[in-house]
């Protein structure tokens, strides 16, 4: 694992934005995204929300996708999975990067046909305690005409990342503004915060 590890946190400090292909395995990312659709068809997801506690409120003119939080309770095996590699690369930044992480969380994403979530940090304006942020997307054969880039917007431009499948991507979630483009297509992602609480 140290070797997956360390990829996307070479790319990281090199680029601001860690960008690598492998960090789960394509067994995995097709586990976890056949328990997306199956937690999906159970009606599981939720309309997502900006902003937290009594500030919290769900505009699909900011952020139109739908969310579900992995947790281990569910014991589902796919997620507990996924758990356990975040535990691994948590023990591994915390032991190589001094970075203090105390705990994460994690959500399913689907953004349907049509949506988009506008500019936004990932920290609330009453807590910073989410540090990183990581996507991991679960879209096979993903095209230019489907959109749904992760546009982030850099001091010196902006950056489109597509949601193609297996890609993981990890950034400082109070330093770089970001939004997801105009999906053309369900689009389809875990998405998640290690936090120092
Ligand atoms: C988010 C977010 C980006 C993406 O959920 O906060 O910015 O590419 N997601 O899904
Ligand atoms: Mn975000």
């Amino acid at each position: 694992m140290e070797e997956i590890f360390n990829a996307l946190i070479d790319s990281f400090i090199a680029d601001k934005v860690g960008i690598t292909q492998n960090f789960i395995s394509a067994q995995l990312s097709l586990q976890l995204k056949q328990n997306l659709a199956d937690c999906y068809s159970q009606n599981r997801f939720k309309q997502a929300g900006t902003g937290n506690g009594t500030d919290a409120l769900h505009d699909s003119k900011v952020r139109g996708d739908m969310i579900y939080w992995l947790d281990r309770r569910h014991n589902n095996k796919h997620e507990n999975a996924f758990f356990d590699l975040m535990d691994g690369f948590v023990l591994y930044l915390n032991n190589t990067c001094y970075t203090s992480i105390t705990g994460y969380e994690f959500h399913y994403t689907l953004y349907p046909k049509g949506s988009f979530y506008k500019k936004h940090l990932d920290q609330f304006k009453n807590n910073d305690s989410r540090k990183y942020s990581m996507i991991i997307y679960l879209n096979t054969g993903w095209l230019q005409a489907d959109g749904g880039e992760l546009c982030i917007h850099h001091k010196d431009g902006p950056q489109n990342i597509s949601p193609e499948d297996g890609k993981s991507v990890f950034f400082k979630s109070g330093e770089l503004v970001h939004e997801v483009l105009c999906t053309n297509k369900p689009r389809m992602s875990i998405t998640g915060w290690l936090k120092v609480d």
